[in-house]
């Protein structure tokens, strides 16, 4: 089999690592991918936006399943056009995508299914939205609709944080279109947790769970971030808080999509927080999360391209997914000044010591090949990822493959998987 991945990041270098070892593919293929990827997948020069050059592409190398890891192809239908071509392709069509693309229209949804999640209202203008807030109590939240690279949701303690949030999205428009229309919600408090599932609109596969840090600094300190590590399972999900989701929430908006001629194919997922009253969507995400994938996957022990080209084709029977008990931890390594301003270009070392390691797998995220040697490409540079024997031994590990690997201004959070060891003691 020929495959086509798409996207190339951390996320991408676990998914191209795992469908590299399928004896069912000949050949895989990685648009634009990175240096990791580079040594199981062949790069394509395509970036992962161009939907046109992707298909071209996949048509003239004759593909047969094209995997889909970032959201923005998505939004833009790529799925759509390459069925159109009769194409096999992972994830969700333009409409079913919504559910990351527009949180009025994941909120909306839902409502109207009666899935827990945050109270909330939905302003398309200024004056209604600042109305709203002078009345409101806080801490309440305000989202930008529209995808906005992780960066469209304000937790606000005061009114002024909220007329300011409301001002940057609506009037300023930092997020352009994405600010046309605000969801404002009640706060939530809890230990939140990433719920993913594989389903091809009928079949639904649950993962085992996951927990993302996206503040950049230890504590859960400073701004937030693509993610700065993750870990696989969080203990914060029981088997049956797992169960409870899954009935309430997975299982619920699968069936609600397809109820809005919207059939949902590919993996959703759901964050979530654990509140007193029980769990609640936080928001959904219509591709695999990033760093999760790379904690999760690396404790897949089956085949994943069976089940990623059955839900292409629409016809999931089932699937019996092996896992490895033992736990899983990514630490993100990072460069200089992310999430903010960064540098390029740096040389990574001890990247082959650290994988030397047993029981580790150095995922590349913003990485680039520059005269046989790799450099740092992008801000989130690298998920170094340990398996062990229980969550102390995995952390343990983690960062003592992280330790052998050097560049200018790498950093990282020394606390991953804290709250999962603060549960196990
Ligand atoms: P989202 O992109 O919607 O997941 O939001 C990003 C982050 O904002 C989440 O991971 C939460 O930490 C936080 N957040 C979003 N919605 C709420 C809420 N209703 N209450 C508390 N925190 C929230
Ligand atoms: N880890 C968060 C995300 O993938 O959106």
């Amino acid at each position: 089999m020929r495959v086509l991945l798409v996207g190339g990041g951390g996320r991408e270098h676990a998914l191209a690592w795992k469908i590299a070892q399928s004896p069912l593919v000949s050949k895989l293929y990685c648009a634009p991918g990175n240096a990791g990827i580079a040594g199981v997948a062949e790069c394509v020069d395509i970036p992962a936006e161009e939907v046109q050059a992707l298909l071209k592409f996949a048509r003239r190398e004759k593909i047969d399943l094209t995997v889909v890891g970032p959201e923005a192809p998505l939004a833009a239908g790529i799925v759509d056009r390459f069925e159109h071509s009769g194409l096999a392709i992972f994830g969700p069509s333009q409409r079913a995508a919504e559910l990351e693309g527009s949180k009025v229209f994941a909120k909306h949804i839902l409502r109207k299914h009666a899935i827990p999640t945050a109270r909330y209202d939905v302003f398309e203008t200024v004056d209604a939205a600042e109305e709203h807030v002078r009345k409101a109590s806080f801490p309440l939240v305000i989202k930008a609709d529209g995808l906005a690279a992780g960066k469209g949701v304000s937790v606000c303690h005061r009114r002024e944080e909220a007329m300011d949030a409301i001002a940057r999205m609506m009037k300023e428009r930092v997020f352009g279109d994405a600010g046309n229309r605000v969801v404002v919600e009640e706060c939530l408090f809890g230990e939140e947790a990433s719920i993913l599932a594989l389903t091809d609109g009928r079949t639904i596969v649950p993962l085992p769970s996951s927990q993302d840090h996206k503040r950049v600094n230890d504590g859960d300190k400073g701004p937030n971030t693509g993610g700065m590590g993750a870990y696989s399972p969080a203990p914060v999900i029981t088997p049956e808080q797992g169960a409870r989701i899954e009935r309430e929430i997975i299982i619920p908006i699968v069936h609600a999509m397809n109820a809005e001629e919207r059939r949902y194919k590919g993996v959703v997922y759901a964050g979530v927080m654990m509140t007193d009253d029980g769990p609640r969507v936080l928001e959904f995400n219509v591709r695999f999360g990033d760093p999760e994938t790379q904690p999760i996957l690396a404790r897949l022990k089956g085949d994943l391209v069976p089940v990623l080209k059955a839900i292409a084709e629409g016809n999931l029977q089932k699937a019996d997914l092996a896992w490895d008990p033992r736990p899983a931890v990514c630490v993100v390594m990072a460069s200089g000044g992310y999430p903010g301003h960064y540098e390029k270009g740096k040389v990574i070392a001890g990247i082959d010591a650290a994988a030397a390691l047993g029981d580790v797998v150095v995922f590349h995220a913003g990485t680039a090949l520059k005269d046989g040697k790799v450099v740092t490409a992008g801000g989130r540079v690298l998920g170094v990822t340990a398996l062990g024997a229980d969550i102390r031994a995995a952390i343990a590990r983690a960062y003592d493959a992280v330790k052998l690997i050097r560049f200018e201004g790498a950093h990282y959070r020394t606390d991953i998987g804290a709250r999962a060891l603060a549960r196990a003691n």
